[in-house]
């Protein structure tokens, strides 16, 4: 008989729903679990823990009483606060860095320092912890500049400033107004980059690293990259601005020195280190490091890769992933994020989605992943977040896949759906020129 392995999954987004399904297309008899969870993942057979939980070690106590072999945590924040640590010292196995390594996200000016003082490649950057030192740096260097707040601040922590005037009143904000609280007590400002933007994931145990297929995020509301910065709109992989020598450097330059740079400072890395890369002109540079899968990139680059998900991720957290197959399918993935209307600002929740059963029995390359969903007294799926689901597609071309992308999305409905229709079509322009390029050889 095979023996069962029990998983735990964090979060519930559709990061989380996606590394379900991920696990879910391996043969191996799994029982799973997700804490909180979603409406959708609960339907692919996940038991959502419904005990009253309230912390870190509430849950690990769970975990242990009731015989989890593996932890997969989603989201930044109990990464940041340690529940990797917490895990361990139950002797339960979990995928993700400890405290100490979660600081590559978790404090900005720790990722700036570590960067600078192993030569990984970014913006230049000073830190500051008083209003007047900052402003005194922003007179002596102008603007265009950046302004970070070091602490987690739910992906809102980076201001883009065009002038000096806006630059200042952001200090002003985050100084005297305090409006990202205990985040902003220390500040970094750097340097402008100018480029594309792409997320390099790597799946890594601290040594051996296997970097998934590039992906790149839709950041704005609106189409052309318009209007205010969402959570993320949409992504899609391979992104082919990451063509084969650019990411020989950012592995030579960047992944290859940051996991040793970590290990040698005694914080070893383990779990997946997202890389936030722009390549400019004069290189890929790092623009931010998080400790976890980013959302909703996730969507779009797990459905690529067919290895055993369940084998990857324990791997990584027991240290040998060295010896697991790594397999990822030739083609694209296109994930389209539907929102509710209102979305980044207010938006109203509660209205009854349709179509999504219909899809799945329909299409083999669709997979629809869960984000802001709940159930109604009646038990009918409605909206409940700003994001509301995700639809990835996969197909051999990149064309196609958004094509299957776009057909799911027609057929899902609830009011005020929104969404962007320009997801992967950076990609279709970049694979258009790389081959005029190619024939003019
Ligand atoms: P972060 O919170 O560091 O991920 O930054 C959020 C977004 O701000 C990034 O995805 C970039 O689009 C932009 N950004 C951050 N730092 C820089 C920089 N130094 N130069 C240009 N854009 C940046
Ligand atoms: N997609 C951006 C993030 O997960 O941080």
């Amino acid at each position: 008989m095979d023996f069962m392995n029990s998983v735990l999954i964090i979060g519930n987004g559709g990061r989380e729903h996606a590394i379900l399904k991920a696990l879910l297309r391996s043969d191996r008899p799994l029982c799973l679990f997700a804490f909180p969870g979603n409406p959708g993942m609960e339907q692919d057979g996940c038991m959502l823990v419904d005990k009253k939980i309230n912390s870190i070690s509430d849950l690990a106590e769970w975990a242990h009483n009731n015989g989890i072999d593996l932890t997969i945590v989603g989201p930044e924040a109990p990464l940041v606060e340690g529940i990797v640590d917490a895990f361990k010292e139950k002797g339960l196995t979990i995928f993700g860095p400890t405290k100490s390594a979660a600081r590559i996200e978790g404090s900005k000016a720790f990722a700036k320092e570590l960067m600078k003082k192993y030569s990984i490649p970014t913006a230049s950057h000073s830190v500051f912890i008083d209003k007047k030192s900052a402003v005194d740096y922003l007179h002596q260097h102008g603007a265009p500049i950046v302004i970070k707040v070091s602490g987690l601040a739910a992906g809102k922590g980076a201001v883009v400033c065009d002038s000096i005037e806006i630059a200042e009143n952001t200090l002003i904000d985050i100084f005297d107004n305090k409006s990202f609280g205990e985040a902003g007590n220390t500040v970094i400002l750097e340097e402008k980059m100018v480029g594309e933007e792409a997320s390099v994931f790597v799946l890594t145990d601290g040594r051996n690293y296997k970097i998934l297929p590039v992906s790149q995020d839709h950041k704005a509301i609106n189409d052309g990259d318009k209007g205010p910065n969402t959570g993320g709109m949409g992504a899609y992989a391979p992104a082919p601005i990451m063509d084969k020598a650019m990411l020989e450097k950012v592995e030579n330059q960047i992944i290859k020195p940051v996991l040793n740079a970590m290990e040698t400072e005694g914080c070893r890395y383990q779990g997946l280190l997202y890389c936030g890369i722009m390549i400019t002109s004069e290189g890929p540079k790092v623009v931010e490091f998080n400790c976890r899968f980013g959302d909703p990139e996730t969507q779009a680059v797990l459905p690529l890769v067919n290895s055993d998900w369940y084998e990857l991720f324990h791997s990584c957290a027991a240290g040998k992933l060295e010896k697991v197959d790594w397999n990822v399918k030739p083609g694209y993935c296109v994930s389209v994020i539907l929102a509710s209307r209102g979305y980044p600002g207010k938006y109203e929740k509660g209205k009854v989605i349709t179509g999504i059963e219909e899809i799945e029995q329909d299409r083999e390359n669709v997979d629809i992943y869960h984000s802001g969903t709940a159930l109604d007294r009646e038990e009918r799926l409605i909206t409940n977040g700003g994001r509301v689901l995700a639809v990835s597609a996969w197909a051999d071309g990149l064309l196609e896949a958004i094509d299957a992308a776009y057909e799911g999305v027609t057929d899902i409905n609830f009011e005020g759906k929104t969404y962007r229709g320009d997801i992967g079509s950076k990609g279709v322009s970049r694979l258009k020129l790389q081959r005029e390029e190619n024939i003019a050889l």
